[in-house]
């Protein structure tokens, strides 16, 4: 038996912010109770005083690259990422290769995962073959395979009957739809945000309607079909209003922010550091403050990293030639954190949006310490300062524009089924 105990335990699944003891058996949370647990049986203790114990954090927008891109990560280094960053659970996007868009693929996926990964996979399906917005895949078998949600990302279904008709046979496996929100078109060869900072640069630019164009079409068609739609990496002040007004209908619509979407604007993009290369693009500071208004309101449920590991082939290039992306999943927590001592959210707030909330979206079982649910745990130091050092990722890719940056709080220690997978230095008997 694991006990946690003398941690201020944060759930906000149950309301709980309280000192509390965590009791762990066979992988189970089998009692929450108040200090001085009995201990026996207890074959090994986490002292977390002075720590903040959450449920096991869950980032439901990860490219893992493999099966395809092994290079750049792998399940068992992408895995080890989400440990280390104090995630437990992920879900990996299908732009893989070959695309998650068929049983073999998510079988294989799985199959990896139970050889080599440390934290739970639930990996998204493809809504259309090898994602190229063609025809659709076959839902039900991707359904059967263990996908939770189907997407594109990566890229729009351009054709909105396609992504109609998309939504109605997803709805009818009760598969959530994860949207990539961008008009190709009005995208063309733009690789940062239209303004003042893109003129002054001379790079090609990318208008927030690009966005917000296809945010709107995809809340008016899941208002058609009745289909639950997840809007992915949220990045303009117009696409939090579409959103918020969409909710307020009724309209079955969640959404997600990530965290270089509130930690950065696009005047950093004045480095020329194409690690700032991201799609969507670094927006202006007026849409930062959308989206953390965003956050603050619910409007935007989850905080996710789109964690999207390049190598230097694809980022040691010029601004126009690198790949977009950034890795994320060892930086997300401290940067959201950051938030607090904002005061944009509370701690609270920040923990839901990393755990009950992606979970009801994704609709598993987990993001909570109610009593019988898998012991996924992830203790906190909110005050530990360090200095982000990207030669220290458990990533196999270092494309992360945080390198150098001073942060506080840590998740120091990562309880996976039961299992510690990341341990508190010296701490764990
Ligand atoms: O910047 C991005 N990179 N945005 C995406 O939507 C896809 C991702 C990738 O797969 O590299």
């Amino acid at each position: 038996m694991l006990l946690v105990k003398n941690g201020r335990v944060i759930d906000p699944s149950n309301r709980l912010d309280d000192n509390l003891d965590i009791l762990v058996d066979e992988g189970k949370i089998v009692e929450i109770c108040r200090g001085g647990s009995e201990e026996d049986g207890v074959t090994q203790i986490i002292d977390a005083r002075d720590k903040v114990v959450v449920p096991g954090l869950i980032d439901m927008h990860v490219h893992l690259r493999e099966p395809g891109h092994e290079y750049k990560e792998t399940i068992r280094t992408g895995c080890q990422a989400a440990a280390s960053g104090g995630f437990t659970s992920i879900t990996c996007m299908p732009n893989t290769n070959p695309v998650n868009d068929n049983q073999s693929v998510t079988d294989y996926i799985l199959d990896r995962t139970r050889r080599e990964g440390c934290v739970n996979v639930f990996p998204v399906g493809a809504i259309t073959k090898g994602l190229r917005g063609k025809s659709l895949t076959a839902m039900g078998e991707l359904k059967n395979a263990g996908v939770l949600a189907v997407s594109d990302d990566g890229r729009s279904v351009k054709n909105s009957e396609l992504m109609r008709r998309g939504m109605e046979y997803a709805r009818n496996f009760n598969l959530l739809v994860i949207c990539h929100c961008e008009d190709l078109d009005l995208v063309a060869d733009g690789v940062m945000n239209e303004g003042f900072t893109s003129t002054r640069l001379g790079l090609k630019r990318i208008p927030n309607a690009a966005e917000e164009v296809i945010i709107a079409r995809d809340v008016l068609l899941a208002e058609l079909t009745g289909c639950r739609v997840h809007i992915a990496h949220v990045s303009t002040e117009g696409s939090v209003r579409i959103i918020r007004e969409a909710k307020s209908r009724g309209v079955k619509v969640t959404a997600e922010t990530a965290p270089h979407y509130f930690s950065l604007s696009e005047e950093a993009l004045e480095s020329f550091d194409t690690n700032l290369k991201v799609n969507p693009p670094i927006r202006s500071v007026r849409d930062v403050t959308a989206i953390k208004e965003g956050l603050k309101d619910g409007t935007l449920d989850v905080i996710a990293t789109d964690h999207a590991p390049h190598s230097l082939l694809e980022k040691d290039v010029e601004f126009d030639y690198a790949s977009p992306g950034m890795v994320g999943l060892e930086t997300a927590l401290p940067l959201a954190l950051q938030l607090v001592k904002e005061k944009v959210l509370s701690l609270p707030e920040v923990i839901s949006k990393f755990t009950v909330n992606p979970a009801k979206i994704l609709g598993i079982s987990k993001g909570t310490l109610n009593q019988g649910a898998d012991a996924d745990i992830t203790i906190i130091d909110v005050s530990l300062k360090k200095k982000v050092d990207v030669t220290r990722f458990k990533s196999k890719s270092r494309n992360s524009p945080f390198h150098g940056w001073e942060l506080e709080g840590e998740a120091v220690c990562t309880v996976v089924g039961g299992r510690v997978v990341k341990e508190i230095d010296g701490v764990v008997v």
